[in-house]
């Protein structure tokens, strides 16, 4: 495949209270995609999270900070952190956990695929997927989670929970990233709807989640409510349009015709 140039690639790391895993993590992903920057987009972590990431930027220059007020949900730290690449020129915008469950050694063949789509999102839950360590209860919830999306929205993807995604800018530029209201992290199923509708090209690759080992999930029944909440009114504002599309879609034939 010739290769059509996407530009710097800077990988945006949400943290809240990740002291333990943010440097093997950030390590890993040099060694990976050396040309690659990452932004820390932390929340005023209490644990020194983000007194650790200025010590990594002043011995990196690949690494920078974005330190938010307070704990305002992995959407708002999306967000914000979009908005900086995207001031600052940069071509490729990926979004990965602090934590390690997101395998930097995936990168590359996200890029990859990013060369012929406009999103590209790591999935879990298609042929090559998988989930390590993982809880029987977190399985359900992230299975449940997919299939009830795909159901209620209608939209063809695997997994579109996820939180391992490679945009292009130009991708995020064209999302109305303004509108988006989703704190939690239905802000993720939020944006790959709205690529979905706005006829960008998605791609799954799978990948292998691997649960962390140290500190802790911030998944919160609030979350999990959230997300059920917002997904039903997004399904039911969208069914008109479905029902037309379908409409138009058993008429085109005879339209055809005539
Ligand atoms: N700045 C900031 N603010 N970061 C946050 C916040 C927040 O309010 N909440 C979570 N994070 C960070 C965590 O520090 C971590 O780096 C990342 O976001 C993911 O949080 P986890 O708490 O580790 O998420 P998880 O493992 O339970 O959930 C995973 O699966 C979800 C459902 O499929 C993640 O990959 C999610 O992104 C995904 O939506
Ligand atoms: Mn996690």
């Amino acid at each position: 495949m010739t290769g059509e140039e996407l530009g710097r690639v800077l990988v945006v790391v949400p943290t809240y209270d990740e002291i333990h895993n943010l440097e093997p993590v950030v390590e890993r992903l040099f060694a990976a995609v050396p040309e690659a920057e990452v932004l820390v987009a932390d929340d005023a972590s209490p644990d020194g999270t983000g007194e650790l990431a200025d010590r990594m930027a002043a011995a990196d220059p690949r690494v920078h900070v974005l330190h938010r007020a307070g704990k305002e949900g992995l959407g708002a730290a999306y967000l914000a952190g979009f908005a900086w690449a995207i001031e600052r020129g940069y071509g490729v915008v990926v979004e990965m956990d602090a934590d390690g469950s997101h395998p930097p050694e995936a990168l590359p063949q996200m890029l990859e695929r990013l060369r012929t789509s406009d999103l590209v999102l790591g999935s879990r839950w298609v042929p090559g997927g998988a989930v390590v360590n993982w809880p029987r209860s977190r399985e359900v919830l992230s299975r449940g989670g997919n299939l009830y999306t795909r159901l209620v929205l209608g939209v063809h993807l695997r997994d579109v929970t996820g939180g391992y995604r490679a945009f292009r800018a130009a991708t995020l530029r064209g999302l109305s990233l303004e509108g988006v209201q989703s704190q939690g992290y239905c802000f993720q199923v939020d944006l790959a709807w709205r690529a979905v509708r706005s006829g960008y090209r998605v791609a799954e690759v799978p990948i292998t989640f691997v649960e962390r080992e140290r500190g802790e999930s911030k998944m919160s029944q609030a979350i999990v409510v959230e997300a059920l909440w917002r997904v039903t009114l997004w399904g039911v504002r969208d069914l008109p349009r479905r029902l037309l599309r379908r409409l138009q879609a058993l008429a085109q034939p005879r339209l055809r015709e005539s």
